[in-house]
């Protein structure tokens, strides 16, 4: 028998602290329902002290999801595990998260407290959150560059208190496999009471370790990995899911625990994930790249054929490949439309924008005669982002290219309920629609990132388009996607302005 491996997911909190990458309620509720399906053990699906809007995020996860546990965010001070405990309130399953930091420098630096203070506030934090549920998880931030006595002081001191998950997180991604996998032994077998709770890590990727770092901490005693989907995460991201699950089953000979993960949801919640944070997956990243199963040279080419394992060492099926399927044709009928978004994990609260999110798929249906699970997810967002009480909202939009003339685009917005419209011509039919789109605006952000990617396959398929705009330092994604790109690209630079002037009265957990 081997031990499980507990998946901690924090897309929906470490994800989301990745600039651009914040979601909405409904948005953050349709990812947790994909690593629900997938069989994840614990969503982080917040921070609720952050702002009201974080707090409803965390409660509507907590009153939908029944098959994982869902954990919130608190730093080591009441008020937020309260706010913690109340958004977790509905929770089948529930775990209160807190933590504090234990290195010198972010002691020194931060928090301006003494060791003893911090042990003090630490084992305070977790008695207090025990008071809520007896799934407490403490984590001594940047664990990975604190003192070694210390470290076993704080940590023998809040599994005293309480605490079932001990969490070491290598905060800043400074850590090496071999050390870091030594720490997690030398923890487990020096702090007398370490059998009382779980060993977990927590691994930023800004050497490019966090898997490698991960997976030697497995090797050496930790029963939990936080990881996010695609590798979302502050900075250069947190350690990939996808890569970490499929690393110890794949080298199951290596490994003495295994995940309980269905894998083959990975590449549906991989896409979900990238569509609804705008952030595109590399075509060469590992597991979920679009390139990850496809074989370019010849020789290999001709290896696969006469035998898959000469150089697969995984099943592209077994991750999901293949998966998207072809749900529904020009002729599905409104419920099999409804159960297949259920299927999905889909539930509109308004039957109005299950209504209009039909309408849009009878419209793709007939420029495009194959309609797959990556459209639908697509339409729902479109829908959402449209009956979201959105100031700036495209009405209508013109553009025409002709060899030897200027491209040209006239773009209709309703701006708070009224309508303007401007014309613009440009390099080509975007920069057009962008130079309308500004001549109403004004927003002063500058365009930082502008890429287009299909959402399935052949030239009928929706374009998906990703803006990033910044302003006054603060970074959103727009998203759009239509079979038109221009329109699509039209779509995602109003979704960003809407986000960018939205006010955002956020904390961040670790300042
Ligand atoms: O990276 C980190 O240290 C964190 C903690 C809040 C666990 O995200
Ligand atoms: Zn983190």
């Amino acid at each position: 028998m081997k031990d499980k491996l507990i998946i901690f997911d924090t897309t929906l909190r470490d994800g989301e602290q990745s600039p651009g990458a914040s979601m909405t309620k409904d948005e953050k509720l349709r990812i947790a329902k994909s690593l629900e399906k997938m069989h994840v053990d614990i969503i982080e699906a917040g921070f609720p002290i952050a702002s009201p809007g974080d707090f409803e995020a965390v409660k509507a996860v907590a009153e939908s999801v029944t098959e994982s546990t869902v954990c919130g965010l608190a730093r080591a001070l009441d008020k937020d595990i309260d706010r913690a405990a109340e958004a977790l309130k509905p929770a089948y399953s529930s775990r209160i998260h807190t933590f504090l930091a234990t290195s010198p420098i972010h002691m020194r630096e931060k928090l301006r407290m003494e060791p003893e203070q911090v042990v003090e506030q630490a084992v305070h934090a977790v008695k207090r959150a025990k008071n809520y549920t007896d799934n407490v998880e403490f984590s001594p931030e940047d664990a990975g560059r604190s003192d070694f006595d210390f470290l076993c002081r704080v940590i023998e001191a809040t599994i005293d208190a309480g605490a079932t998950t001990i969490n070491i997180p290598d905060t800043v991604g400074y850590n090496l496999p071999q050390f870091f996998g030594q720490l997690i032994g030398d923890l487990i077998e020096n702090i007398p009471n370490s059998d009382k709770a779980i060993f977990s890590v927590h691994c930023h990727n800004d050497l490019g370790l966090a898997v490698g770092n991960s997976l030697a901490a497995v090797l050496n005693g930790a029963r939990q990995v936080e990881c996010t989907i695609n590798g979302l995460g502050e900075r250069a991201g947190n350690a990939a899911l996808e890569e970490i699950v499929m690393s110890v089953r794949t080298r199951r000979d290596i490994f003495s625990c295994d995940s309980e993960l269905d894998t083959t949801q990975i590449i549906h919640c991989s896409r979900l994930v990238s569509t609804i944070t705008g952030f595109p997956v590399q075509p060469n990243k590992a597991i979920v790249g679009a390139n990850a199963f496809a074989h370019e040279s010849g020789i290999h080419q001709d290896g696969v054929l006469k035998s898959r394992e000469t150089y697969e060492i995984m099943r592209a099926e077994d991750v999901g490949w293949n998966a998207n399927r072809m749900v529904l044709g020009k002729h599905s009928g409104r419920n099999a439309f409804r159960s297949r978004l259920e299927e999905l994990g889909i539930k509109f609260e308004k039957e109005e924008d299950l209504n209009s999110t039909f309408a849009r798929f009878k419209d793709l249906a007939d420029k495009k005669h194959e309609i797959f699970d990556d459209d639908l997810q697509a339409l729902v967002s479109n829908t959402l982002q449209e009956s979201a009480d959105e100031w700036i909202k495209l009405v209508s939009i013109k553009a025409s290219i002709e060899t030897g003339e200027k491209p040209k685009a006239e773009i209709t917005l309703s701006l708070g309920g009224e309508e303007k419209r401007a014309f613009a011509e440009g390099g080509g039919p975007v920069d057009a629609t962008f130079k309308a789109i500004e001549s109403m605006i004004e927003s002063g952000c500058d365009l930082q990132l502008y890429s287009v990617n299909n959402i399935t396959t052949g030239t009928d398929s929706q374009g998906e388009v990703t803006v990033r705009i910044g302003k006054d330092g603060r970074i959103v994604n727009g998203l759009g996607a239509d079979t038109d790109i221009v329109t699509a690209s039209a779509k995602a630079y109003i979704n960003a302005l809407n986000k960018v002037f939205a006010k955002s009265e956020r904390a961040h957990p670790q300042v």
